[in-house]
């Protein structure tokens, strides 16, 4: 008898052939079944959750049993992961499109310790970079860096955009309630239409403000338009030349030392980082400078600490207690095996509202591709949709949507155990009980979204309107205190989260040439709108050019 080629396909054992049968079969058992309050379940959970350090992640409200995490890590040996993470540490070209290695841990690297073979110069340069970088920070702190009426610096306005932004604003906000001697205002700049500028120059003195223009291309829009503005305010308040600003109130960040020294920024007054640092990489080079000027150098360090910290475990781990690759792989299996097209992150603590946003560039522009390394289609999704906002908030907006809509989401439900101290003990209990019910409310949505109608209790029952969807499969990440190590540590699990999920993938996570086209438009478009010849042609259709024509008569 013949045997038609798809069955005998079916038939061939791979990791990816077995996941897909095994998923077929979860599909059956819902979460609701996976968390029966037996000892069974009580296993699967135990087995489920992870400690390291003060960074603790629960699986067990994922859609997943022991079974489904050996077939995943057994997935992950076979696309060479163990190899792939061993030449993305020894500064291999893993940037292929664009001929580069991705070595971010350099800059986070010790100075005392001995880094691993081929990154030796690498670590050598970030840290060259680091003790200048501190030699600045500390001029800015100790009142000895002059603006150009003499005044010392006071403020520093942080121009940048994406990953020369993102990460180091997050940093700034959740951490800004550290014990710190230091008495700098930070305040980030990123949108190109001038919007975040017009307050600062109503509000800060010219005179004692230092702008720091962080950009790896030194060529962005909106980060050059955004410095314009803000240099022509320093000079037009302070009645001093332009160049004279760039001189004294003009601190450069970026991968190309040529064309910050063509802006006018003294070589001492430019901090440098390497092409083989990805913008969206990058807030522990000196991009993360202004972190340093808010905090102070000691949170700066503590910060590296809890990275490295984490890339150590990256190394050394064994792959199946390793936690960025079972945060990895339990972020495919949902994408990839479950169909799941969105993932939601939850912080419960106001602090990390900056934290989808920072994950959604780290995630999307890495690994939002569908061709692969070797120029083939990938025929699933890779990277869901990532989005997100400050858990108890959002439980006022969007979660009647999850709970009761049609649309299947996973989640990462992100906790503080630990409180906020405050010299008045009446106050710090007052916010200890608000802390304790932002933690309750973060286990009680995780748990309804695992369970839906069955985490009803049974005295409830019958009172309580019904319809809740449940297993949307959540994982816990429990933070002991929001301090800089384990943030450190957090963004480095994620980082190389990312990084793990393209080798599954067969992605290159460091390029974003989707990013590319809509520049190329937007600025031919701009031509166009100011009145000057475009470089190239725009390409005309009715929407767009109806829409110029309302926006010009609106001009
Ligand atoms: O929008 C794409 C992008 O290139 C990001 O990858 C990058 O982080 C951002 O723009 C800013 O780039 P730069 O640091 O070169 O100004």
């Amino acid at each position: 008898m013949e045997t038609s080629s798809s069955a005998l396909h079916q038939r061939v054992y791979t990791p990816l052939n077995a996941l897909a049968a095994h998923a077929e079969h979860l599909q059956a058992q819902s979460l609701s079944d996976l968390l029966e309050n037996d000892d069974t379940a009580q296993q699967r959970a135990a087995s489920l959750a992870y400690t390291l350090g003060s960074l603790h992640i629960d699986f067990s409200k994922q859609r997943l049993t022991q079974q489904t995490l050996s077939l995943l890590v057994e997935w992950a040996y076979s696309c060479g992961l163990e190899a792939k993470r061993q030449a993305l540490f020894a500064g291999a070209e893993v940037n292929s499109s664009e001929k580069r290695p991705a070595l971010h841990m350099a800059a986070r690297w010790p100075a005392k310790k001995l880094p691993p073979e081929g990154m030796e110069a690498a670590a050598k340069f970030c840290q060259q970079q680091r003790t200048k970088m501190a030699s600045l920070v500390q001029r800015v702190h100790q009142g000895e860096w002059f603006g150009a009426t003499g005044q010392a610096i006071t403020d520093i306005v942080h121009i940048g955009v994406g990953g020369s932004d993102l990460g180091p604003k997050l940093v700034s906000e959740s951490l800004a309630d550290c014990p710190s001697r230091v008495k700098v205002g930070v305040h980030y700049v990123s949108t190109m239409d001038g919007s975040q500028l017009l307050p600062l120059m109503e509000t800060l003195n010219p005179a004692t403000t230092l702008l720091v223009l962080a950009s790896k291309s030194f060529t962005t829009a909106d980060t050059q338009f955004n410095a314009r503005t803000a240099l022509l305010w320093l000079s037009d308040a302070l009645e001093v030349e332009e160049a004279t600003i760039r001189r004294y109130q003009l601190l450069g960040v970026s991968a190309k030392p040529d064309k910050m020294t063509e802006f006018g920024i003294p070589e001492a007054h430019q901090l440098e980082f390497k092409e083989w640092i990805g913008g969206r990489f990058s807030l522990w080079s000196p991009i993360g400078v202004s972190i340093a000027m808010q905090l102070g150098l000691e949170q700066f360090d503590a910060l590296l600490d809890g990275a490295h910290a984490m890339d150590q475990h990256f190394m050394a781990t064994p792959l199946k207690d390793n936690l960025p690759v079972l945060v990895g792989l339990v972020g495919a299996w949902n994408c990839q095996f479950l169909n799941i097209p969105t993932h939601v992150v939850l912080p419960y603590d106001g602090r990390l509202k900056s934290l989808a946003a920072y994950l959604q560039q780290l995630e999307m522009e890495s690994n939002g591709k569908s061709v692969g390394l070797d120029g083939r289609s990938i025929n699933h999704a890779t990277c869901p949709i990532l989005w997100g906002d400050v858990g108890p908030n959002a439980q006022h907006a969007f979660y009647q949507l999850l709970h009761q809509g049609g649309h299947t989401v996973s989640a990462d439900f992100i906790a503080i155990a630990g409180g906020s101290s405050f010299p008045s003990a009446q106050i710090y209990t007052a916010l200890k009980e608000q802390g304790a019910l932002t933690l309750a409310n973060c286990l009680a949505q995780a748990q309804l979204f695992a369970l839906g109608d069955d985490a009803i209790p049974p005295s409830l029952r019958g009172y309580m309107a019904q319809g809740y969807r449940g297993n949307q499969p959540n994982s816990a990440i429990l933070l002991k205190t929001l301090d800089a190590w384990s943030l450190g540590a957090l963004l480095a699990l994620y980082e190389h989260k990312v990084f793990v999920q393209s080798v599954l993938w067969n992605i290159n996570p460091f390029d974003q040439p989707g990013v590319e086209l809509g520049k190329q438009l937007a600025s031919s478009l701009y031509q166009t709108l100011v009145g000057q010849p475009a470089q190239h042609d725009n390409v005309e259709d009715p929407s767009t050019a109806q829409l110029l024509r309302k926006v010009n008569e609106w001009r």
